[in-house]
């Protein structure tokens, strides 16, 4: 997993019997992401009034506790007798051959003609593709005419809204497609905090509760808007307030714009934002105003969005700004592609095309595959997998010849360490086998552009050199380590700034350069 998509991800291997804590029962709220893998409702949002990339999930465990009666019941008490939904908007949904669940839900008050049975893909929960999983029971609440619903619709149509999943968790699939017993029967639940708001809040989507429209309205009065221009531009601020959203979160919890990974998610999120506020009207970086509101809304809860706000703010609007270098040409270039493969009567996107885009204007495949799905086209991904990948071995390749010829700068630097005692006669110490490593001294050495400089600010792309470090230099066959290196003054407990490292090199014995961008702040030598 990538990132955190359910309340149960962190009790996974309390539910394997791997680990154990000092209680047998939670309730939790948590952060969640659905916008990769097994769960991913990114194409939902905008169009959608119910799904979020992020979003609070809340949940109440048992592990090896409670199971189905007590899960049914204390949803049952929460929903009816605290919260006091109409049960007459209520549905409720069983896996196909789970009679006791039946029974439960029945004996708890539900009528048996609002209890319905259901298959593996509706009524069968996994975490991903391994991992805990087993049955599960739904409640579904119903928002439209009273009269119209229909047990026909559950599962089906957008009126009936799935709030709430209990899970029955009994089984561990494991990766070559066996299904084993769990060491005892849990219960996982989640129940959507935004979902939750949207029914006592009485509207028909999460965008009108509390918890959006002051986001919203940031957007709109960003944008100069009237009412009107809002409504007719309505699914993209909504995304962009979903967005903006998952952005803070993510560079909250540590994760940075990049090209693999967590990295290229945020990436591909926040450029998918700023296209849609370009769309809007937007000329340039919008979307920190919009962060900045979800720090206000949120940061009381959530107290470290506060402290790293300009930190937050500066990586949006840093990433922002290096795709608004590139998007309006991209932009164009595609609907030349668009209209060159329509006028052939094409309507599949090649691969190389969409790594061109990628490669060229920062196009996640991602927002391409969304912008030309609104024309009607699809995009040739294992085309663009397999140019990717050629192009990663590409630029393998060219870091190998570049060592060869820039000699003398790295000389000049090394002799200059060496005579001042900042590196002893062995050089740069490497320190095997440690894959995260706090390195001890300073900066010594930094080169930009073939020469050595001072300092290096966001975006350049830099050799830099420690006195030790933990990543793997190429040789023998053997590629280099990647990674980061985060520099965290005394007095910050985030990092001042980041580099993006994706290559090392040995360019002359004794001298280990890390290769890479600044990706935020400004590198100094005696950092
Ligand atoms: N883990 C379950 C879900 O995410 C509760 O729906």
């Amino acid at each position: 997993l990538l990132l955190t998509n359910a309340g149960m991800v962190q009790f996974k291997d309390v539910f394997l019997g791997a680990d154990k804590r000092s209680y047998v029962r939670a309730a939790t709220s948590q952060k969640c992401m659905r916008v990769s893998g097994k769960h991913n409702d990114l194409e939902n949002v905008g169009p959608s009034p119910r799904h979020h990339t992020f979003f609070e999930m809340l949940g109440n465990f048992s592990f090896g506790d409670y199971f189905k009666r007590e899960a049914i019941d204390f949803a049952w008490r929460l929903l009816i007798d605290e919260l006091g939904l109409d049960l007459e908007r209520m549905w409720f949904t069983v896996y196909t051959d789970d009679d006791e669940a039946e029974r439960l839900w029945i004996e708890a008050g539900a009528p048996p003609e609002r209890v319905l049975r259901f298959g593996k893909k509706d009524n069968w929960w996994a975490m991903g593709d391994t991992g805990p999983c087993g049955p599960c029971s739904e409640i579904h609440y119903y928002w439209g005419d009273l009269d119209k619903q229909d047990a026909s619709g559950v599962n089906v149509d957008d009126e009936y809204l799935e709030i709430w999943n209990l899970v029955f968790m009994q089984y561990d699939q494991k990766p070559d497609g066996e299904i084993v017993d769990l060491p005892a029967p849990s219960v996982d639940t989640g129940l959507g905090l935004e979902r939750m708001a949207s029914i006592l809040q009485r509207t028909d989507n999460n965008y009108d509760t509390d918890a959006f429209l002051p986001i919203m309205a940031r957007i709109q009065e960003l944008a100069g808007q009237s009412d009107a221009e809002r409504a007719e531009n309505l699914y993209r601020y909504r995304a962009i307030a979903d967005h903006a959203r998952a952005c803070t979160f993510l560079i909250s919890d540590g994760v940075l714009p990049g090209n693999e990974s967590r990295s290229y998610i945020l990436r591909m999120i926040l450029r998918r934002a700023a296209r849609f506020g370009k769309l809007i009207g937007f000329e340039g970086p919008f979307l920190a105003g919009v962060a900045d509101k979800v720090i206000e809304e949120m940061g009381a809860h959530y107290t470290d969005l506060i402290g790293k706000r300009d930190f937050i703010l500066q990586t949006i609007t840093a990433e922002e700004e290096r795709f608004q270098r590139t998007l309006s040409t991209g932009l164009a270039r595609l609907d030349e592609i668009m209209a060159e493969l329509k006028a052939g009567g094409k309507t599949e996107l090649p691969g190389e095309q969409a790594f061109f885009l990628w490669d060229t204007f920062g196009f996640p495949i991602d927002l391409t595959r969304d912008i030309i799905e609104e024309e009607g086209f699809t995009v040739d991904q294992a085309g663009f997998d397999t140019a990717m990948a050629a192009q990663k071995e590409r630029s393998r390749a060219s870091v190998e010849d570049k060592t060869a010829l820039d000699v003398t700068v790295y000389g000049r630097l090394l002799n200059q360490l060496q005579a001042a005692g900042q590196l002893p006669a062995e050089g740069v110490t490497h320190l095997i086998y440690e894959n995260i490593a706090e390195v001890d001294g300073l900066v010594l050495g930094l080169i930009a552009e073939g020469e050595l400089v001072e300092e290096a600010n966001v975006g350049t792309v830099v050799e830099l050199v420690l006195p030790e470090t933990p990543f793997y230099v190429e040789s023998g066959g053997q590629i280099s380590d990647t990674g980061e290196i985060y520099y965290f003054p005394e007095t910050m407990d985030i990092p001042a700034w980041t580099v993006q490292v994706t290559g090392m090199a040995r360019p002359v014995p004794g001298l280990i350069v890390h290769r890479g961008t600044v990706t935020s702040g400004t590198v100094r030598v005696s950092d």
